[in-house]
């Protein structure tokens, strides 16, 4: 059996820096045999369940072809498609997904129902996002750091501009802390992740040497900076009329050019978990930049379609980074 089998992966603190690595390196050795043409299913015969009760593009699509890749079968339960949360507790759900599949993806809103599902399932669950924690984002984005930078994964720095409070700001602070890396958190000080993340960050950087740094100010936040990262400032879940005061006191923090400059490091390379607001032209959110008179939101245009931007190829290693989850914990 592989190291972490029959593990949940609910959120990064579960896991020892060591464990957290050895997925990286799982999926970094599952990219090369995919492109070499050498992959070797492991999972032939499983069955994995997709519970989405919030949409998705590239999670969804990171465990199916993952799963197809390694010869395992997935089922899609779309946000309405299935009992769960409606007609059916999560207690039971679990009880009766665990009794036919291998392994439970689940995404929706309360981490509390993730890890409830977790407790009930018998099989290894997956959390496909939460409110709180986005931990399979945080494999693609840390493998895509490593490849793109020369330095050992304790020598980068990177910061995070935009609401911290939520799943995204959340994961790379408590994620950086575990690695050892240098993270900070750059947005108005409201905008900062829960006391108690922070301090969990900070029992985490103690033992792994992390520098976290969380500031309001972007020109001392980005200083030096290998990779600059932000979020949408309106999550999944979140009402409509929140809008203009995210755009209000979050506008300073979107990622410019100048921003990018301000790093002082002219390979700065740009992070975003996508679905990205950065073109006026798209229709998604034409009411909101019109609203607000902006161009784009989180990031430019400009930022976005520049040779700065590793925006897809950390998109592709969300299906990498899946893939190691899934043959780590049912391989
Ligand atoms: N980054 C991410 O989780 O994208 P989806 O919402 O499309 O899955
Ligand atoms: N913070 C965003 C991330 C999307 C992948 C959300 O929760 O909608």
């Amino acid at each position: 059996p592989t190291p972490l089998a029959g593990r949940h992966f609910l959120k990064e603190a579960d896991f020892t820096a060591e464990e957290f690595r050895g997925l990286l390196e799982l999926a970094a050795e599952l990219k090369a045999a995919k492109r070499a043409g050498t992959e070797t299913p492991y999972l032939r015969g499983r069955n994995i369940a997709l519970i989405f009760e919030k949409t998705s593009t590239r999670t969804r699509c990171a465990f199916e072809v993952a799963a197809a890749d390694q010869g395992a079968s997935t089922t899609y339960l779309d946000p309405s498609g299935s009992q769960i949360g409606h007609k059916e507790s999560v207690k039971d759900t679990a009880r009766v997904l665990g009794r036919m599949y291998d392994g439970i993806e689940y995404r929706g809103d309360s981490q509390a129902k993730v890890e409830e599902l977790a407790a009930f399932a018998g099989v290894p669950v997956y959390n496909g996002l939460t409110d709180d924690w986005h931990p399979t984002q945080m494999l693609a984005d840390v493998l895509t750091m490593t490849e793109h930078s020369a330095k050992p994964l304790t020598g980068i720095a990177f910061a995070y501009l935009g609401d911290a409070r939520f799943n995204m700001g959340n994961s790379y602070l408590v994620t950086a802390a575990l690695l050892g890396m240098d993270v900070r958190i750059v947005a108005p000080k409201t905008y900062w992740p829960a006391q108690e993340v922070v301090d969990r960050a900070r029992e985490l950087a103690t033992a792994s040497g992390a520098r976290i740094t969380l500031t309001e100010e972007i020109a001392e936040g980005v200083a030096g900076a290998d990779f600059v990262a932000t979020d949408v400032w309106v999550s999944m879940g979140e009402p409509k009329e929140v809008w203009g005061e995210r755009i209000a006191a979050l506008a300073p923090y979107a990622v410019t050019m100048d921003v990018l400059r301000a790093t002082g490091n002219p390979d700065v390379g740009f992070l975003h978990c996508l679905p990205a607001f950065h073109d006026l032209g798209t229709a998604v959110g034409r009411d909101v930049y019109e609203a607000h008179g902006l161009e784009s939101l989180e990031v430019t245009d400009e930022v976005f379609e520049s040779a700065h931007s590793l925006v897809f190829d950390e998109a592709e290693n969300r299906m990498h980074t899946i893939k190691a989850v899934l043959v780590a914990t049912l391989g």
